[in-house]
C-alpha cells in the first residue's frame, strides 16, 4: 500500500497542465480519477481499514499527503486556466447571461396580505404577539374553563423546560393576541392580527400542525352586533366578490357570547350547489362573537363601559376556497410546480 500511495504521489506531481489537449476537460478528469466518489484515494481510504495497527500511523499521514497534493494541483491548474482566460481577455460581453429566475409571494402571504388590506381600508392595524406563549395568553384571560379540551396534550403543543412540563406553549389560534394588545392599550382598540398558528394534528389532506390565522378585534364604546354583521358582510363582499351574500350561524367560543359562524354564499356554484360546498350553497368561513365581558375584565377593560366583537379566520382555508386548492400539504411542500402557479398574483 506504501509503495501504491507514493506511486500515485510521484504522478500528482509530475502532472502538468501541458499534458492535458483540453485543459477543463483534463482537469476534471484529473480530479474524478483521485478525488472522484470511486476515485484513488478514496478507494486507498477503504483499503486502510484493513492495514495493521502499527502501520496506520505512517500509512494514515502518507494517505492524507496524497489527498492535499491532489487538491492543490487541482487548485493550481484552475488558477491557470483562469489567469490564462484573463490575459486573452476571452471574457465575451455579447453572450446572453443566465437569468436567475425571480421568486414569487407564497399564495399564503397574498392571501393574509389581501385581508390585512381589506380591514386596513376600514381602520384596522396590524398587531403581532409572540408564537410561544403560556397559558394565560392562550386560554385562561380568554375565559376557556380549567377543563377545556383544547388545553389537552392532544390538541396543543406544551414546551418542556429542564424536562418538565411548564405552562409555556405554541399559540393554538392568534386570538392570544387579544389578550397581549387588550393588556397592553386601552380602547378605543381596533386591530388585525396575522401570524402562525400549531396544533397537534397528524398531518393530512385536511388538517396540519403549522397554519395560519387572522384575528379581528374592534372594542370601543356601543360596539354591537349590527358593527360586526356590517363589517362581516363588508369583509365578505371585500374578500369574494360584490355578489357574495353571508350568513351567521350560532355557535360557542369560550371568549366571545354571542357567538357565531360565518358562511358565505358558496362562490363556486353561486349557491346553487356543487362538491365544494357539499350541496348546501354555503361554505364557512370564520368564527366570530361580542368578546365576552369576563375576557375585558381580566385584561383590564371596564365592561359596563366598552364592548367589542371579535373574529377569527384560517387563511390556508382562505386560499383553499379562493384557488380550490384541495390539500393542505401542499402550502408547505415548496413544490415549485404549485408555487408556480400563483406567480401572478402579486
Ligand atoms: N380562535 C378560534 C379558533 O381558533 C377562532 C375564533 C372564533 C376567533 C371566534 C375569534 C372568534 O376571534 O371571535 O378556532
Amino acid at each position: 500500500m506504501k509503495n501504491k500511495i507514493e506511486n500515485y504521489l510521484k504522478e500528482i506531481n509530475e502532472t502538468s497542465i501541458d499534458n492535458f489537449p483540453n485543459k477543463i476537460d483534463g482537469i476534471e478528469q484529473f480530479r474524478i480519477k483521485f478525488l472522484g466518489k470511486k476515485g484513488v484515494i478514496g478507494e486507498l481510504f477503504e483499503c486502510f481499514k484493513t492495514v495493521p495497527n502499527e502501520e496506520k500511523r505512517e500509512i494514515g499521514q502518507l494517505l492524507n499527503q496524497l489527498k492535499t497534493a491532489a487538491q492543490s494541483k487541482i487548485e493550481e491548474f484552475k488558477n491557470f486556466v483562469e489567469e490564462q482566460t484573463d490575459e486573452n481577455n476571452c471574457l465575451d460581453l455579447t453572450m446572453p447571461t443566465d437569468f436567475s429566475e425571480i421568486g414569487s409571494r407564497h399564495v399564503l402571504s397574498v392571501i393574509q396580505n389581501e385581508i390585512i388590506d381589506i380591514f386596513a381600508r376600514i381602520g384596522f392595524t396590524v398587531a403581532e404577539a409572540p408564537e410561544i406563549e403560556d397559558d394565560w395568553h392562550i386560554f385562561s384571560a380568554l375565559n376557556f374553563p380549567p377543563e377545556h379540551p383544547a388545553r389537552d396534550m392532544q390538541d396543543t403543543f406544551f414546551i418542556e423546560k429542564n424536562g418538565q412540563h411548564g405552562d409555556a406553549a405554541l399559540r393554538t389560534h392568534t386570538s392570544s393576541v387579544q389578550v397581549r394588545v387588550m393588556e397592553k392599550n386601552t380602547p378605543p382598540i381596533r386591530i388585525i392580527a396575522p401570524g402562525r398558528v400549531f396544533r397537534n394534528e397528524a398531518i393530512s389532506a385536511r388538517a396540519h400542525c403549522i397554519f395560519h390565522q387572522v384575528e379581528a378585534l374592534y372594542i370601543d364604546k356601543k360596539v354591537s352586533f349590527a358593527d360586526l354583521k356590517q363589517t362581516l358582510l363588508y369583509f365578505a363582499k371585500e374578500m369574494f366578490g360584490e355578489e357574495t351574500q353571508i350568513r351567521l350561524r350560532p355557535s360557542y367560543f369560550p371568549f366571545t357570547g354571542p357567538s357565531a359562524e360565518m358562511d358565505i354564499s358558496c362562490n363556486i356554484c353561486g349557491g346553487k350547489g356543487c362538491n365544494i360546498c357539499k350541496h348546501t350553497g354555503w361554505l364557512e368561513i370564520l368564527g366570530c362573537g361580542m368578546v365576552d365581558p369576563n375576557v375585558l375584565e381580566a385584561n383590564g377593560i371596564d365592561s359596563k363601559q366598552y364592548s367589542g366583537f371579535a373574529l377569527g379566520m384560517g387563511v390556508e382555508r382562505m386560499a383553499m376556497l379562493k384557488y380550490q386548492i384541495r390539500d393542505l400539504r401542499l402550502y408547505f411542500e415548496n413544490d415549485l410546480r404549485f408555487l408556480k402557479q400563483f406567480e401572478s398574483i402579486l
